[in-house]
């Protein structure tokens, strides 16, 4: 564990304040204490109950079949349609005329969605991607802001068996051209452009970069009119407009096998090259329906908000599968929380009357700087369940959101979870547990996760050590897309004679056991609540070239969690005033690249490296550095003058 963990560790321990939920919250509550034991005794049934949750064409007879570990199946022999789920059987059910989206767009335009509504355009739209000759298994890739068409485009792919591959409209043409080649997706679909913070910019652009190459294999692009920017058209190139208005409103699902590929997200790991993480239909549909019911208490009635984007996980499971498959109402934002004012959250809390709101502590921390003058301004009375999601929120940003948004009324749920768990694993339950500020409590009932030490040996109270999940669960990813010695390598083989699955996070037991969790102990970052790799920045820096070699850092950060510090040699000699525009120019370099969020904040121009005598970049020392902080054991430095070589170069770059 690096020493700010164990630094912060320390103020988070010392965090005793508990917050139980009211008798009235915890008597109403939709999950109960109970559960944890009943599911702890036999998860299959526990699992299978909540599997029952969703209509299956064909019932289930197995649960788990971990036969061919790490590979899971679950409710293997049963067969769904997971778009089926989200829609149809709502409106088969006679709540056609419920609102699924409340839909505000950034410009002030909005849209309102009921189910039976949802149904026809997801079926015209299931229709219109038939049409282009995409089958099951096919894959799409999705690059889309925040507009309906963007869950259109999911649910359709979902009813049609086709594999979704969104990628965050903040990244770059060429983070899209290689998550569209890995996946070899057949079509993408985006749009014209998007707003962003009261402006029209650009998106179909970097499609036309990422699907330019004659060996793409990318047939058609088809793009959604959302701000009328004037866009250069390609022979691949189909309105969407064109194509999916004039399709029949009638889509016959098709049943496919629990098993059958739903989605495949990127996310970074430790090398360069991102992970096509694998989701499939049955068990991910039951863990994001169970989840979304349990964790924030939703019941018919509640107005249900997450402020993600669908290009992350979160908007995948809690905007996209969990509320549609509970038939909930729900807000969906396009735009910036600031657009146009910094009250536009609270104005669209009390404008729908939201009462369940999930977002990320970096959002809190900014809502805090923004004042708490501002949400005072706005009933916010509606609202009974908030929660968090991303990274640790630390225990003041915690106590903030308690007083200022929930007004000391609301549970706060800190949910834990990755892309590669599909849904939360680790969470308070908010009618049954009594929360810390900063902590995520407790594995949910049916999820089992322990703190092991290196050996992999369970650690008590008080102790910290590396996360695992200790048992199979439903949403777990299947495999890494084409890659699956990489996915044995990342999350089985660290405890491979133990057969846990390694996450990547370093957590501590309090005195309580409570379960705190501690960032990251691998080589990826946690900005603002996006995963990062440290080696995806340090290849974008060095594929520039005045670049010779670049180590890069998170370092903590008040604001997002931690900030991408970039140490780089350059390739000969420049002057100082160079340097200057130079820094400015990587940091352009590294955003049109990977993407804005990758922007490194400080770039500092050092004259060596510290590394050890196997030539491996000491990390530990630059973070030392970047933090200001006197720098730590350099015993095993290769070299013991670098450190003073580069403290001595840096007094320009800081
Ligand atoms: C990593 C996963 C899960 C959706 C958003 C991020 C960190 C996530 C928490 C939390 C402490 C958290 C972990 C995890 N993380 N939630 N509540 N407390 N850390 O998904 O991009 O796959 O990132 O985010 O480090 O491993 P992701």
């Amino acid at each position: 564990m690096s020493d700010t963990s164990s630094q912060t560790l320390d103020n988070l321990l010392a965090e005793d304040r508990t917050f139980p939920p009211s008798a009235e919250f915890a008597a109403q509550a939709n999950l109960q204490a109970e559960a944890y034991e009943r599911a702890a005794a036999d998860p299959d049934a526990f699992w299978a109950e909540q599997a029952n949750r969703l209509s299956w064409s064909t019932p289930f007879s197995t649960v788990l079949d971990w036969s061919d570990a790490p590979h899971a199946k679950w409710f293997a022999d049963g067969k769904l349609n997971v778009a089926y789920n989200c829609v149809d059987r709502h409106v088969e059910a006679g709540n056609g005329e419920t609102v699924a989206i409340h839909w505000e767009g950034e410009p002030g335009d909005t849209r309102t969605i009921t189910y039976a509504q949802l149904q026809v355009e997801v079926a015209k739209t299931a229709n219109a991607l038939s049409s282009l000759g995409l089958q099951a298994g096919d894959r799409v890739a999705i690059y889309l802001p925040m507009i309906p068409e963007a869950i259109f485009s999911m649910l359709a792919c979902a009813r049609l068996g086709l594999a979704h591959s969104v990628v965050f409209a903040g990244f770059s043409a060429e983070a899209l051209r290689s998550r569209i080649g890995d996946a070899q997706a057949r079509l993408v679909i985006t749009a014209d452009g998007q707003y962003r913070r009261g402006t029209a910019v650009p998106l179909k652009n970097a499609v036309d970069e990422a699907v330019a190459a004659d060996d793409s294999p990318v047939e058609n692009v088809l793009v959604v009119r959302r701000t009328g920017l004037d866009i250069a058209w390609t022979g691949k190139d189909l309105w969407w407009d064109e194509l999916v208005d004039g399709q029949g409103e009638q889509h016959t699902p098709e049943a496919f096998d629990a098993e059958q590929p739903l989605f495949i997200l990127y996310t970074s790991g430790t090398t360069g090259k991102p992970k096509g993480i694998l989701h499939t239909s049955g068990g991910y549909l039951t863990q994001a329906a169970y989840t979304h019911w349990a964790v924030f208490d939703y019941k018919p009635g509640d107005v249900y908000w997450c402020t993600a984007d669908i290009g992350w996980v979160t908007g995948h499971s809690y905007i996209v599968y969990g509320p549609l498959a509970n038939g909930a109402t729900e807000v969906i934002y396009e735009g910036t929380p600031n657009s146009p004012h910094e009250g536009r959250h609270w104005e669209i809390i009390n404008k729908y009357g939201v009462s369940i709101y999930y977002t990320a502590p970096t959002l809190i921390r900014t809502f805090m700087k923004w004042g708490a003058d501002i949400p005072a301004k706005y009933d916010l009375g509606s609202l009974r369940v908030l929660g968090s999601v991303g990274e640790p929120i630390n225990p003041e940003a915690w106590m903030w959101y308690r007083l200022h948004v929930g007004h000391d009324r609301c549970p706060i749920v800190d949910t834990w979870w990755q892309t590669e768990t599909g849904a939360i694993m680790i969470s308070p339950l908010p009618g049954v547990t009594a929360s810390k500020p900063g902590s995520a409590m407790t594995p949910l009932p049916g999820i089992s996760a322990t703190i092991v030490n290196d050996e992999g040996v369970p650690v008590g109270k008080g102790e910290g050590g590396y996360l695992v999940v200790d048992r199979p669960w439903p949403s777990m990813l299947r495999t890494i897309f084409g890659d699956d010695e990489r996915y044995r390598d990342t999350y089985w083989s660290r405890f491979a004679s133990h057969g846990y699955y390694f996450a990547g996070d370093g957590a501590k037991y309090d005195s309580d056991g409570a379960l705190w969790l501690l960032g990251r102990v691998d080589d990826v970052m946690n900005v603002s609540g996006h995963r990062i790799s440290t080696t995806e920045v340090e290849s974008a820096l060095v594929s520039h070239e005045s670049v010779a070699e670049a180590a890069v850092v998170g370092a903590a950060d008040e604001m997002t969690g931690q900030g991408i510090v970039a140490f780089v040699i350059l390739r000969g000699a420049t002057d100082s005033a160079d340097t200057e525009a130079l820094v400015e120019t990587l940091k352009k370099h590294v955003a049109k690249e990977i993407g804005p969020i990758a922007k490194p904040k400080r770039i500092l121009v050092v004259p060596e490296l510290p590394k050890t005598r196997s030539g491996k970049i000491m990390r530990r020392l630059l973070r030392d550095i970047a933090e200001n902080r006197a720098v730590g054991d350099a015993t095993t430095l290769q070299d013991s003058n670098v450190l003073n070589l580069i403290s001595s170069g840096l007094s320009g770059g800081k």
